[in-house]
């Protein structure tokens, strides 16, 4: 197998008023092109935060974060947010859904951002047809339930061919059904193109689908679920 990522010795920290709370305090890991991981840790361990490392959007206090080729954080602001527009499909915890676009404009925005605009229109028409939502294009999303913003927001992550997809507790906000529904989407849409998929997800029935369960506790990332390491 490939290796897509590798993280070494990721340190991150951040100030609360007098003092700095260290939240990744040396995360190493390496995972595999087409691997499908969960990211567990309790609430406040750190899993939104090495999220934001992973994609870009933010960049570590020291360490190392190889994608394939390229250590990110020897990028500036500018080549990391064209390596996120290129490489990486986000489904946010809150959607980020854009307003005041309509469902099949949010979807299209990653490929104007990557400079495929003229496959637009096949391209969200056919997510639109994967997501269930063959006839809700032109609805804006504040017209949409929960479940079909998230599915929307899925749609848009894949849009661009991404080779990594980071979902940060994409099924947070939906009741149990409906979010084993979009779970199951993203899936299966996932490995039609044999992309990495990376969730933070509180979910251990998602834990056992996937190939590999990581885990953050007290900064460190270790290999396996949560009770594995109380144990130890
Ligand atoms: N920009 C920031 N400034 C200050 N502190 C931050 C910032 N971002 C995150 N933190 C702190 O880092 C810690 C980890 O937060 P993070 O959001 O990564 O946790 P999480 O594992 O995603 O939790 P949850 O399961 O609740 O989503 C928290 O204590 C949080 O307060
Ligand atoms: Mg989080």
């Amino acid at each position: 197998m490939a290796v897509l990522l590798q993280l070494s010795d990721v340190r991150k920290s951040f100030d609360e008023g007098t003092t700095r709370r260290t939240v990744l305090d040396g995360v190493a890991a390496t995972i595999d092109a087409g691997a499908f991981v969960v990211l567990m840790g309790r609430s406040g361990a750190g899993k939104s935060t090495l999220l934001n490392l992973i994609s870009g959007i933010d960049r570590p206090d020291s360490g190392r974060i190889q994608y394939n080729d390229t250590d990110l954080t020897t990028l500036s602001d500018t080549e990391r947010t064209r390596f996120r527009r290129s490489e990486i499909g986000f489904v946010f915890q809150s959607l980020n859904l854009i307003p005041t676009l309509t469902v099949a404009e949010n979807i299209a925005l990653p490929l104007e951002l990557s400079g495929q605009s003229d496959t637009a229109t096949d391209r969200v028409a056919h997510l639109l047809d994967r997501v269930g939502l063959p006839d809700r294009g032109d609805s804006y999303p504040d017209r949409l339930s929960g479940g079909e913003q998230q599915r929307v927001a899925i749609a848009r992550a894949l849009a661009h061919h991404p080779l990594l997809i980071l979902a940060d507790e994409p099924t947070g906000s939906l009741d149990y059904e409906t979010g084993t529904q979009v779970l199951r989407l993203l899936t299966d849409l996932v490995d039609e193109h044999d992309t990495t998929l990376l969730i933070a997800t509180h979910d251990q029935q998602l834990a056992q689908q996937a190939d590999r369960t990581l885990t953050l506790h007290n900064g460190l990332l270790h290999d396996g679920p949560l009770s594995a390491i109380l144990a130890a």
